[in-house]
């Protein structure tokens, strides 16, 4: 990097403040169009969102409306066919490359449904990877690592190969992983998924703590209603398009005598 890249790159992130409270996440007309022509999908076809400090969104939808696909574009894991993505206001495709790659590791946590843990590596070799991936030291990469195992309730497995861990086990060390970083913002994309309905309320509380501890903005991608009722909003994806979801809207309160007269 040239001494100007070098300027530019700390006025980067020097820029990166976070209004306490603010919007850090919105999406403006968001399209993904999968294939071209006559094997064109249109998968997400105009999707606005606004997610700021303290929410936790549930996006619920059947199989293939495209939750996973909208997770991924909110996590510049993949790009819109076209619309803009906004992390803290600005668009994410006016970044460049390094400045995505360090909005990737560092402002973004993200838990998958398949923990993807490295099953060979201990829980908090796992945990320690996207700190290891930005070079930072193994000793202090470590310390974190187990500093989150800690708060996710796995300090005693701490060095057990991922492989031997339970169901359960293994999601809580994705979630330290998610969020070793220090993140603004956690995406799980059907977190509890693989698990059983007593595994997924424990991981569901464990994400709901974490997210108040660390003053996350959260969504979360869900087929059980149980935890999507739990969240301060729930949007339902369908036909490409995210709305506010009946089902889970507040029954307004009953009028009393007093106030009909
Ligand atoms: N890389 C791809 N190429 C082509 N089509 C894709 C690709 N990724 C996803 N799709 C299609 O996009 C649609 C939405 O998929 P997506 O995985 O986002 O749905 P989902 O809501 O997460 O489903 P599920 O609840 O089963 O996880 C599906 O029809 C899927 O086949
Ligand atoms: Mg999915």
């Amino acid at each position: 990097m040239n001494e100007v890249q070098e300027t530019v790159a700390r006025d980067e992130s020097a820029s990166e403040g976070l209004t306490p409270g603010g919007v850090w996440l919105e999406a403006r007309s968001l399209r993904k169009v999968y294939g071209a022509g006559a094997s064109a999908i249109t998968v997400l076809d105009g999707i606005d969102l606004s997610l700021s400090q303290g929410e936790m969104v549930a996006i619920v939808g059947p199989s293939g409306s495209g939750k996973s696909t909208l997770l991924h574009l909110l996590a510049a894991l993949d790009t819109p066919t076209s619309g803009t993505v906004y992390f803290n206001a600005k668009a994410l495709a006016a970044r460049r490359s390094d400045s995505l790659a360090e909005f990737r590791n560092r402002r973004i946590g993200f838990v998958w449904q398949r923990h993807h843990l490295l099953p060979d590596f201990t829980a908090a070799e796992n945990v320690a990877m996207p700190l290891l991936m930005r070079d930072a030291g193994y000793g202090e990469a470590l310390r974190n690592a187990n500093e989150l195992l800690v708060e996710v309730g796995l300090a005693s497995r701490a060095r057990q190969r991922a492989a031997d861990l339970s169901g359960g086990e293994q999601q809580r060390v994705a979630i330290a992983r998610a969020l070793v970083t220090k993140p603004a913002v956690l995406l799980a994309d059907e977190p509890t998924g693989d698990l059983d309905e007593l595994n997924a309320v424990a991981i569901m509380d464990l994400i709901e703590r974490l997210h108040q501890k660390h003053l996350l903005a959260s969504i979360l991608a869900t087929h059980n209603p149980v935890l999507a009722k739990r969240c301060g909003r729930v949007l339902r994806l369908e036909h490409g398009l995210l709305r506010p979801d009946a089902a889970y809207q507040q029954a307004p309160l009953p009028v009393t005598e007093g106030e009909k007269s």
